[in-house]
């Protein structure tokens, strides 16, 4: 299999009458924001109202854009992934992600993943409710208080932003990512090890910053509680790569799986979410899987016209290729929701930040754009500054929930108030005769109104940006499951801790040399 479409993404007619469009679109005038438009550019998927009223978007770009869609064989290219097919090319696997949340039983590879994704789930459920109830007991015969999650990327990101922005009403959830000391002291700081039940999440387990936390937390239970079999009792692994987490200590039967099929930042939905489930309880987390399913059903079904994730793809496109977009905000205004920058932009950058196609060239057009953004309203007061007035353009999405999670009206209306101000100002600009305070405006955004911030509505979100970037990626017609990149600055850390901890300069470069004997020449003194 290679890319869906016949031509690299610049040859296709479609390709080309939207540069043609961009060049018209420079100099037209903003499309009125009329009832029509707002009617066709708003679109409603279960607890989501997404309106791309506010990008530059005008009838003739959106009939182009839908027929970019086609061209590039989104459609072939949705059944493929649904269907099981190796659509992760350069490790010959399937993406299934949906078969973790999916109900039915699919039909070929897709059968086989969801009939061990749902033995999993169950597996993953039980024992979440055996922690949350009390019946899951440590070393010492306690009921467990604190759940310490071990992991990073992909094995970390979608559960911190589920937690922090879901809460629940289980234990304690604490996350430990960096391999940093700093961050090992705080995330065990003031816990206890009779009543802690680590869990480390590593698809390859064999990430070195993963297995240099675990192996520290490891110490810290032995060390406080005198007993080495305490791993085998208050560690539980998910993972691939079982026979690593046994060799660990973690014993069979504490090992949760994951399956080549799924990459860690589409991983969310299995046992990966356990400190979800444990936080929710085995009801809330249904509920996420259940958002996310709503919107596998959608995309499955929904023509292009109104299919969510194929107009968002197109969009991403239109912005950064045609429309010259430096990169692309994530604005959410919502406490709740201050990680989804951090997770799409491993979500994002990590799918389709790559320059050679399927086929194996260059790719001769932009990829994906660097996705940045944080908790708003505070971003207005650092960096809306340059998204009004900067010599670029960036694009944004602006997300906010219409019921708050809290009792202050009137501060929720405040932040409601400034999200849709912002969307706003940048579309309409502000025209005066002072160059300084003119804003010239007809900046895109979109704006994602959540009804309420339940699980059901964060799963179907954060489905709608999996899928978005799957759209793009197959449209640029580049692997968005795979990592390659990443992997070579893991090769070279390797040596260089060896190098650090010998006191010699392993196999580094002549910068990275200087660098060491800097290091040495301070630690000598
Ligand atoms: O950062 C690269 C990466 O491979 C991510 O894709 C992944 O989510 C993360 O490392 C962690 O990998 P693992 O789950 O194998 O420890």
């Amino acid at each position: 299999m290679s890319a869906w479409a016949s031509n690299p993404p610049e040859q296709l007619p479609a390709w080309q009458a939207l540069g043609e469009a961009a060049k018209r679109q420079k100099t037209a005038k903003l499309p009125r924001l009329d009832a029509k438009r707002l009617a066709r550019f708003s679109h409603r998927l279960g607890p989501l109202l997404v309106t791309f009223a506010r990008q530059r978007v005008d009838e003739p770009t959106r009939r182009l854009l839908l027929e970019l869609a086609a061209q590039s064989g989104i459609p072939q290219a949705i059944r493929d992934l649904f269907a099981g097919e190796a659509v992760n090319q350069t490790e010959g696997r399937a993406a299934l992600h949906m078969a973790l949340r999916a109900t039915g039983s699919g039909d070929g590879g897709a059968a086989a993943a969801s009939h061990a994704a749902q033995q999993a789930r169950e597996r993953s459920l039980d024992l979440a409710e055996a922690v949350r109830a009390g019946r899951w007991r440590g070393c010492a015969g306690k009921p467990i208080r604190t759940v310490l999650h071990i992991g990073i990327g992909g094995s970390h990101l979608g559960p911190a932003l589920a937690i922090d922005a879901l809460g629940g009403d289980g234990p304690q959830i604490r996350f430990l990512a960096n391999v940093d000391g700093a961050a090992v002291e705080a995330a065990l700081a003031g816990l206890d090890a009779e009543t802690t039940l680590a869990i480390v999440v590593s698809k390859s387990f064999a990430t070195e910053e993963t297995l240099a936390n675990a192996q520290a937390v490891c110490s810290w239970f032995i060390e406080r509680t005198g007993d080495p079999g305490i791993v085998a009792r208050q560690f539980v692994a998910v993972t691939a790569n079982a026979e690593a987490a046994q060799a660990f200590g973690v014993p069979q039967e504490r090992c949760l799986p994951l399956w080549d099929w799924v990459g860690g930042r589409f991983s969310l939905w299995a046992a990966t979410g356990l400190p979800v489930a444990i936080a929710l309880g085995a009801a809330g987390f249904e509920a996420l899987l259940g958002g996310a399913r709503e919107v596998d059903v959608h995309f499955q079904s929904t023509p292009l016209t109104d299919n969510l994730p194929v107009l968002l793809g197109l969009l991403q496109v239109w912005n950064a290729n045609f429309l010259g977009a430096a990169s692309h905000a994530v604005l959410p205004y919502d406490r709740r929701l201050r990680l989804l920058p951090d997770f799409l932009q491993q979500l994002e950058m990590e799918s389709n930040g790559k320059s050679t196609r399927l086929d194996g060239e260059q790719s001769r057009v932009n990829t994906a754009p660097v996705v940045w953004g944080g908790e708003e309203t505070n971003g207005q007061h650092a960096y809306h500054q340059l998204l009004h007035q900067g010599t670029r353009t960036v694009s944004a999405d602006f997300l906010a929930c219409v019921a708050p999670g809290h009792r202050l009206a009137a501060h929720h209306d405040a932040l409601l108030a400034n999200c849709f101000a912002q969307g706003q100002a940048l579309w309409a600009g502000h025209a005066t005769d002072d160059p300084h305070r003119r804003t010239v405006g007809g900046r895109p955004s979109t704006t994602i109104l959540l009804d309420e911030l339940t699980p059901r509505a964060l799963g179907a979100l954060l489905a709608l940006y999996e899928h978005k970037a799957f759209c793009a990626g197959v449209i640029w017609q580049i692997n968005s499951f795979d990592q390659w990149g990443v992997e070579v600055g893991k090769r070279l850390a390797a040596p260089i801790v060896r190098a650090l901890r010998d006191g010699d300069d392993g196999p580094a470069d002549a910068a990275t040399s200087q660098l060491l004997g800097e290091v040495r020449r301070l630690r000598q003194r």
